[in-house]
């Protein structure tokens, strides 16, 4: 049985070792998080916090992941960095590049921010899924997570994983242990590559426009439906948009729209997951509201009804 409690205890302790300055790259999510609060419990004002605006996150993510920070006492600092990220994607299609290009930036810009700030050290909030699923020798590589695929052999910096051996759930009962609130170590994931692995094929500011509008759909009617108890909070639940274009009509004009599909999946750790059961009436409040809301370019909404394996979580 996994206890959290002495877990957190023994992790600040065996970090409170590390010597000089460190540096952890902040998302928002569960894994960084957790992972910051042990490490800034262990080291105090020797942790610098970096958030890295990408331009691949959600609705209103970066302004809401730099004001939880601050209600947690983090020190971090937001990096926008959204126009390097997307020139490097103009024209890229194929899943495999864009999650190098992205991990290849993403570790640039953090450089940066290390050697500003005098970093010795690096923590990442890496899990077991993250490394089992990029190729660790031990499983095909199905995936290069962005948080493992683009480390630099020669970083110059130690690399610290306090969460390297935990699977989601065991990260989110140390959320819970550190006196998270449940909105935080209950929030779903969200892949390292953000919006530009639910925008299939080429990424371009329009098309994120589309997902991020999509997804911000998605979550508000899901949620809204679990806090009326119409169904259970699926564990993940977002839109994608497919590179397929179909004719519908609009008004009584013909339209040639892009689709969006929806996904809610069940899972534990991530490496299988069943596809959630949506009620109807909740899945077509979203294809209406996507489909009014994103009038001018989608005219189609897919349900996906696929579990993983064969498929996996996100499309790409
Ligand atoms: P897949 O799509 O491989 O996703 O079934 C499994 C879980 O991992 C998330 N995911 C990522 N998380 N960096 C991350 O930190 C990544 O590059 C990445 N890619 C996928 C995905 O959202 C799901 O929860």
């Amino acid at each position: 049985m996994f206890d959290a409690a002495k877990f957190v205890e023994s992790k600040v302790s065996e970090l409170h070792a590390l010597q000089g300055k460190g540096i952890i790259a902040v998302s928002g999510g569960v894994d960084s998080t957790v992972a910051a609060i042990i490490a800034q419990r262990a080291v105090g004002d020797h942790l610098q916090c970096v958030f890295v605006d990408t331009g691949l996150l959600r609705k209103g993510e970066a302004a809401q992941a730099m004001k939880n920070f601050a209600v947690l006492g983090l020190n971090a600092k937001k990096v926008d960095a959204s126009q390097r990220f997307i020139s490097a994607l103009e024209g890229v299609e194929e899943p495999e590049k864009k999650r190098k290009i992205i991990g290849e930036i993403f570790i640039r810009v953090f450089e940066e921010e290390a050697r500003a700030c005098g970093a010795h050290w690096l923590v990442q909030g890496t899990i077991a899924p993250d490394w089992l699923e990029s190729g660790s020798g031990a499983r095909d590589n199905i995936k290069s997570h962005h948080n493992v695929g683009g480390l630099p052999e020669k970083f110059g910096l130690k690399l610290v994983e306090p969460l390297r051996d935990l699977y989601k759930d065991e990260v989110r009962a140390v959320g819970r242990a550190l006196g998270l609130a449940e909105e935080f170590y209950g929030r779903q994931p969200f892949p390292g590559p953000g919006l530009a692995v639910r925008v299939l094929g080429e990424v371009t500011e329009e098309k994120l426009g589309m997902v991020r509008e999509a997804c911000a759909v998605v979550e508000e009617e899901i949620e809204a439906a679990a806090r009326r108890g119409e169904c259970a909070r699926p564990w993940q639940y977002y839109a994608a948009l497919l590179p397929v274009r179909s004719v519908g009509v609009q008004g009584d004009k013909r339209a040639y729209g892009w689709t969006i599909v929806v996904r809610a999946v069940d899972s534990g750790d991530a490496l299988t997951a069943t596809c959630s059961e949506i009620p109807h009436a909740v899945l077509k409040r979203i294809s209406v509201r996507i489909c009014n809301g994103l009038k001018a370019s989608v005219n189609r909404v897919v349900f996906d009804l696929t579990d993983k394996p064969p498929g996996t979580i996100e499309w790409e």
